[in-house]
């Protein structure tokens, strides 16, 4: 019912130049598949570039990293949702650790995000996870759980049902530390649940995907495990023949 959804976050990599060098060997590698979907979070500023390389590819959207939580107005540097809207984004990633971690986002910014998301008409991909302090002490439970509710705390179902979630272990990211299949699939049961509270019936309709040093290796046997809806890729993302090789698993 919901189908896999393969993401990849470039973080700050690939300006325009790269991206559409990057563009021209992927799509000649990963062919349109009908049954999961693959959405490109480039830098912003890439994203004219990739609303131009994806012009005869409806099957790939595109994302932006992250937005301002007002409309317009006075804040030097930042952007926000129906202007990412307007540049071609249809997801914005909200609270990825680095936001959260490198600069400082709250929970509350995260809730203002995915308001202003929604009511944009763009797609929230909240990010939640644990630091390994927090895992060791016990805590991956109420930190998810808290990040999670925050993020939904403006949105009604109608609205959480546009949602998508990226569980990423804070000690996974970048460190070659991928979260074993089953240690992810009981994060992604413990989403689940809430969202079904949460959300009611229109749950069914969120996906969740696992985040957290993702390779070609591991992808297969990530996307199997219960519970896991989707891939959110950073590193392994970056080289097009390797991003195809998972965009296909
Ligand atoms: P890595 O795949 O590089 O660990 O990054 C994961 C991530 O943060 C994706 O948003």
């Amino acid at each position: 019912m919901r189908k896999p959804v393969l993401a990849a976050n470039w973080k700050m990599n690939h300006g325009p130049s790269d991206a559409r060098a990057f563009m021209r060997t992927f799509l000649a590698r990963y062919a349109r598949h009908t049954d999961r979907s693959v959405i490109v979070f480039p830098p912003a500023v890439s994203l004219g570039e990739m609303v131009a390389a994806t012009k005869e590819r409806p099957d790939i959207l595109l994302g932006i990293q992250n937005i301002h939580w007002e409309d317009k107005g006075a804040f030097t540097g930042e952007i926000s949702a129906p202007m990412a809207r307007d540049a071609g984004a249809r997801v914005v990633l909200v609270g990825h650790s680095e936001r959260r971690h490198v600069f400082g986002e709250k929970d509350d910014e995260t809730r203002r995000k995915c308001a202003a998301a929604a009511r944009a008409g763009l797609r929230p991909m909240l990010c939640v996870g644990e630091r390994l302090e927090e895992r060791r002490a016990g805590e991956t439970e109420r930190v998810v759980l808290r990040q999670l509710h925050a993020g939904l705390a403006d949105l009604d179902p109608a609205h959480m049902a546009q949602m998508l979630i990226a569980y990423e272990p804070v000690w996974a990211i970048g460190t070659g530390q991928t979260a074993e299949p089953r240690d992810a699939s009981a994060v992604h049961v413990l989403i689940r649940g809430a969202l079904d509270q949460l959300a009611g019936d229109r749950a069914v309709e969120i996906p969740i995907l696992y985040g957290g040093s993702v390779n070609t290796g591991n992808a297969a046997a990530l996307l199997a495990a219960p519970d896991v809806d989707g891939l959110l890729v950073g590193g392994a993302s970056l080289d097009p023949e390797g991003w195809a090789t998972i965009a296909r698993t």
